[in-house]
């Protein structure tokens, strides 16, 4: 028996178009939209998710060899990003499910981001630490007062990847981004800067203000390589204090800064000193996609649930622990 569900992710940079048919992703295709060093003008990246929103919905059914007659259902991101790359998503996937008369499924990122990590390492009841461009968060299912993720921990201000961008745009790095920022920092050496966690919660502007400071001050890669341990052990601490409390024996590191070695090194050895079963997934995975979204529309679809049709919008700023978790 086929169930085919095609999703798109839309909410930044990337447009991504999923397929999967029984919780087997069998198409993840995908655009990346290229950020200049004047950042991400959101009407030009959903003006670039527009013009190939098409190709990669075609791109998508190539790959996964179906039709789209042959789909089930529709999923797209309904939340957190941008607003005007949202709506591309959004009105794609309303248009489809119009013409086909197949239901829509609006979709929670972040969700998503930990559900496909869950998923492909056939995990049961995961802490997840979600790291990406505006996000840092420390997750986990709990069942009162309904099921959802609850948040144990998180930024207080900036997301680890979005500090790391800073930093190496202020480096005058190129990319501007985390990857090269780890690319410098493998012949450096370490330099104490500030570590900031409370509990479980962590702030990262003061560490961002004293690496930037250090610029032209000290050698880059020391400051690169300093500000990559510091940010990750914070983050490895306070993940395993939720571990810790909560009891929970399985980890997940998911979103786009997962991507990082280094990260996963840490929290793999974090994990296996208190036998925690560790996973992450293969890069694709990590950075933003339309098969995670695709995924949990699957879910969703298999919950029986009714969706309205006012329901079918998109929120900027949809929070994770609001979501009820049907399945
Ligand atoms: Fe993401």
């Amino acid at each position: 028996m086929f169930l085919l569900i095609l999703a798109l992710e839309s909410s930044a940079h990337t447009l991504g178009v999923g397929i999967v048919d029984n919780g087997k992703i069998i198409a993840n295709s995908k655009q990346m939209y290229k950020i200049t060093d004047k950042g991400m003008i959101p009407a030009r990246v959903a003006d670039f998710h527009a013009k190939n929103v098409y190709k990669v919905i075609k791109d998508a059914l190539e790959q996964a060899n179906v039709r789209l007659s042959d789909l089930d259902a529709i999923g797209y991101t309904k939340g957190p990003g941008i607003g005007p790359c949202l709506h591309v998503g959004q009105l794609a996937a309303k248009h489809l499910g119009l013409e086909l008369k197949l239901p829509v499924y609006p979709v929670n990122h972040a969700i998503a981001h930990i559900e496909v990590t869950k998923h492909l390492g056939k995990l049961k009841d995961p802490i997840a630490l979600y790291v990406s461009g505006g996000n840092s968060q420390i997750l986990g299912i709990e069942n009162t007062p309904f099921k959802h993720y609850h948040i144990y921990g998180e930024t207080f201000d900036i997301g680890v990847g979005n500090m790391l961008d800073n930093f190496a745009r202020a480096a005058k790095l190129i990319p501007a981004w985390g990857s090269t920022v780890a690319k410098v920092a493998e012949s450096g050496n370490y330099i104490d800067m500030p570590y900031s966690v409370k509990g479980m919660d962590f702030t990262f502007t003061g560490l961002q203000t004293n690496a930037v400071k250090r610029i032209g001050k000290e050698k880059l890669e020391d400051i690169a390589f300093s500000l990559q341990e510091t940010a990750f052990s914070m983050l490895t601490e306070a993940t395993e204090r939720a571990l810790m409390l909560t009891g929970k024996k399985e980890l997940v590191l998911s979103g786009g800064v997962a991507q990082s070695k280094r990260l996963k090194e840490m929290l793999e050895l974090m994990s296996k000193s208190h036998k925690i079963k560790f996973y992450d997934a293969d890069n694709q995975f990590n950075a933003d996609n339309g098969a995670m979204i695709a995924l949990v529309a699957e879910k969703m679809y298999n919950s029986d649930l009714k969706i309205n049709k006012n329901e079918l919008n998109i929120d900027q700023k949809y929070k994770i622990d609001k979501v009820k978790i049907l399945w």
